[in-house]
């Protein structure tokens, strides 16, 4: 009975997870707005802008006809200045679509040793996500089942099965039919022995199964035999560079090797773990999940395309580290990839006609109209975000649900203690915050981090040994008292926040 039950509800919690994880793709745009809203302050303009992207991509997913491969996605250039959100904004947005991304820095390429291939690259670490994202999505549906697999496998470790004699000959029996009976007898009175040693073995098997599930065998070491992934050859070719050309070595060479396995000692607690994550992995149909994560990447990949002003003509030749040739040259390599080109991956060919790219950048000397025409052309939509001053920060310290403030608060909480910042307090940290940014450089909300860390350095090392009271209490004098010199002194400022 309490099976069933488990099973119904378990495949109740799969149908509500697959709705579930559905319906991000679905929000709508001022959905997704409000979504961002719980982690990014302000910054309105270029909110909507990527909800409309977002949302877009959705529609055109269901757009029926030819026409569907037509449509472009609404590439992005996000123009601010430094620590104002425009990373925050574009991985919050993949969070929400539950979409594979990755950030790369447009500089890199500029740098000594970079060679063309290498901006191909982005796309292979998408599929590699996606590939993750869609195994650890699988993984779940059949972990239950992994799990069963894996504790009868270390119990036949521990305890190995006994046959029973008198139920092999029962089956064989009762498939031919009229003897039944009389084989039963004899059986029986043969038998006694191992029918004994079969029924205690499996006596035995179940309560050391209830342990195992209660975790109690959790100490005790087993050795065990594993599929290792890795073969030695594996390891010789890996850095040279098969993989980074999108060669799958694994089929170059894995049908001519024999399958490897190694003898570990190890818990019965970590057994437990790495089996149940190799009986899943025997479980989840990789085919199927390399399919999806394919179309996965196609349809809803996120690049993140951080720095492209440093890549942009303008003036200064040195700014970037390479002459105008190297960025304009990454500008020529990122522009197939922008416009719709297939990369080899060792999962096969990636169409990227269809995955969202957002640049980013601060453009303080240089302007999106200096980038090539080409790669302009790609990026329609242009947005700006506003530079934070003190009240943005009062607000970035308190209301996000990663808020600095939260996460001091529950990092002291471990050490049992309650550490409460008055309204005041928080108000000063704001204030030196836009204070120093403006007086040293402009480093946007990344300076609430330094100044909090300075703020509390003396507390947070000094818990649990010297302080010990189950309640702190930061007001605006603390503040004051710890940050002022500093704050005062241009130097100071420049090394400390
Ligand atoms: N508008 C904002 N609201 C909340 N947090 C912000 C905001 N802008 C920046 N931050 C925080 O400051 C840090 C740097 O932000 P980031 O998005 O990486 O800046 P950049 O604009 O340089 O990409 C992150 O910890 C981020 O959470
Ligand atoms: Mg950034």
């Amino acid at each position: 009975m309490g099976n069933i039950v488990d099973e119904v509800i378990t495949k109740a919690k799969t149908e509500i997870g697959k709705i579930m994880s559905k319906k991000p793709e679905q929000l709508t745009p001022s959905q997704i707005v409000a979504e961002l809203d719980k982690y990014v302050i302000g910054q309105k303009a270029a909110k909507k802008s990527v909800a409309i992207a977002l949302r877009n991509r959705w529609r055109r997913q269901n757009v029926e006809g030819e026409i569907r491969e037509e449509i472009m996605p609404n590439n992005i250039i996000m123009i601010g200045p430094t620590g104002v959100g425009k990373t925050e904004i574009a991985r919050r947005l993949s969070k929400l679509a539950n979409a594979p991304f990755v950030k790369v820095e447009a500089s890199k390429f500029t740098e000594v040793g970079y060679v063309g291939r290498d901006v191909e690259s982005m796309i292979r670490e998408l599929v590699d996500l996606s590939v993750n994202i869609v195994k650890t999505d699988k993984m779940q549906y059949v972990q239950k089942k992994a799990e069963e697999n894996a504790d009868e496998r270390i119990l036949d470790i521990l305890l190995p099965p006994v046959k029973s004699k008198s139920n092999g000959a029962k089956s064989a029996a009762s498939s031919s039919g009229i003897k039944e009976s009389s084989e039963n007898l004899i059986n029986m009175d043969n038998s006694t022995n191992a029918d004994d040693e079969y029924e205690n073995n499996k006596k035995t098997r179940e309560k050391l199964k209830d342990q195992l599930k209660a975790g109690k065998l959790d100490e005790r070491q087993i050795e065990l035999d594993l599929t290792s992934d890795n073969s030695p050859m594996m390891q010789v070719l890996g850095p040279i560079g098969l993989d980074d050309m999108g060669i799958n070595i694994q089929d170059l060479f894995g049908n001519m090797m024999p399958k490897k396995t190694k003898k570990r000692k190890m818990t019965i607690g970590e057994a437990r773990k790495v089996i149940t994550q190799e009986e899943a992995n025997k479980l989840i149909d990789m085919d199927s999940v390399v399919k999806e994560a394919l179309e996965k990447t196609m349809d809803s990949g996120i690049v993140f395309i951080d720095e492209i002003d440093k890549v942009a003509g303008g003036q200064s030749k040195n700014q970037a580290g390479g002459p105008d040739v190297s960025r304009e040259g990454v500008q020529r390599d990122l522009l197939p990839i922008v416009e719709g080109s297939t990369v080899n991956t060792k999962y096969g060919p990636v169409k990227t006609d269809h995955i969202l790219f957002i640049a980013s950048g601060a453009f303080h000397t240089s302007k999106p109209s200096d980038l090539i025409p080409e790669l302009q052309g790609r990026f329609p939509i242009r947005v700006e975000l506003d530079s934070l001053g003190e009240d943005d920060f009062y607000r970035i310290l308190t209301q996000p649900e990663n808020a600095l403030i939260k996460q001091y608060k529950a990092l002291v909480e471990t050490e049992g203690i309650d550490i409460e910042f008055d309204d005041d307090a928080i108000k000063e940290v704001a204030k030196v915050a836009a204070d120093v940014n403006e007086k040293v450089e402009n480093i946007g909300a990344r300076r609430l981090h330094t100044i909090l860390s300075t703020l509390l350095e003396d507390i947070l090392f000094d818990i649990p040994d010297k302080i010990r009271d189950s309640k702190l209490k930061i007001d605006r004098e603390l503040v004051e008292s710890r940050l002022s010199t500093i704050v005062k002194d241009r130097d100071l400022s420049r090394y400390i926040l």
